[in-house]
């Protein structure tokens, strides 16, 4: 299966991937994770830094080398999981394109829904357990007291209004150009996460009914 994730930040593509790698047995590939990996190694590109510090896009075309490399890994044979990539339309038609360049081709796109409001309070409340991955919210989910806890850059208040702004303006214009193909499930992001997996559950089974 080859589906992918779309929602503004903080609608819960991370938390939602997590579970579903699990479920179905292949990878998440994010490029935020990879980008963040990057970062920590000192091996990403200064400039690039400074924008995702600043809650802005990185160029596309690094984005679509980046994904074109890492689809090929052997943990991607039987499919993966897409989580902020693409971002924009010039990404998702060269996704296409590295698709269809290897035979494969796209079972779903789901889009979560949540409102502007309550992502600014999920995003400045998020902490991510090092160590783990692990993705926690200070008041819905708190983490464990021996949770090694990071804060991301870009989850500052200052960038949090760029990155959604950032959303609307560049990533929104994904959800009529994937309807049009009619790959496109809308799930409601509101509520507790295993509610929100058991809506994406639901609109998986109906992009593969065989699987339901
Ligand atoms: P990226 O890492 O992709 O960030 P994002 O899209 O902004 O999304 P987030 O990771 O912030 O949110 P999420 O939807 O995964 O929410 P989460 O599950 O963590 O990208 C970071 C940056 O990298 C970009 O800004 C850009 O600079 C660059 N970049 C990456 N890809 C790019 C691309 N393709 N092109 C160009 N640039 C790119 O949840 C958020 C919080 O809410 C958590 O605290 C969580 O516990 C909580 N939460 C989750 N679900 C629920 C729920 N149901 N109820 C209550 N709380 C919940």
């Amino acid at each position: 299966m080859i589906a992918i994730l779309v929602g503004p930040p903080g609608s819960g593509k991370g938390t939602q991937a997590k579970v579903l790698t699990g479920k179905f047995g292949i990878p998440q590939i994010s490029t935020g994770d990879m980008l963040r990996a990057a970062k920590a190694a000192g091996t990403l590109d200064p400039q690039y830094r400074a924008i995702m510090d600043a809650g802005g896009l990185v160029p596309d075309q690094a984005m679509i080398d980046l994904i074109d490399k890492r689809i090929d890994d052997a943990d991607c044979k039987n499919g993966f999981l897409l989580d902020g990539f693409p971002r924009t339309v010039p990404q998702a038609e060269a996704l296409e394109r590295l698709l269809a360049g290897r035979s494969l081709t796209i079972d779903a796109v789901l889009q979560l829904d949540v409102a502007r409001s309550l992502l600014e309070e999920r995003l400045i409340h998020r902490r991510t357990d090092k160590r783990s991955g692990q993705i926690y919210h200070l008041v819905y989910n708190p983490p464990p007291p021996d949770a090694e806890l990071e804060h991301r850059a870009d989850d500052r208040p200052e960038a949090v209004g760029k990155r959604l702004d950032a959303y609307e303006a560049m990533t929104a214009a994904l959800l009529p150009y994937y309807e049009a193909k009619g790959l496109l499930r809308r799930v409601d992001g509101v509520g507790k996460p295993e509610e929100v997996t058991a809506r994406v559950l639901g609109a998986l089974g109906r992009a593969h009914p065989e699987e339901s």
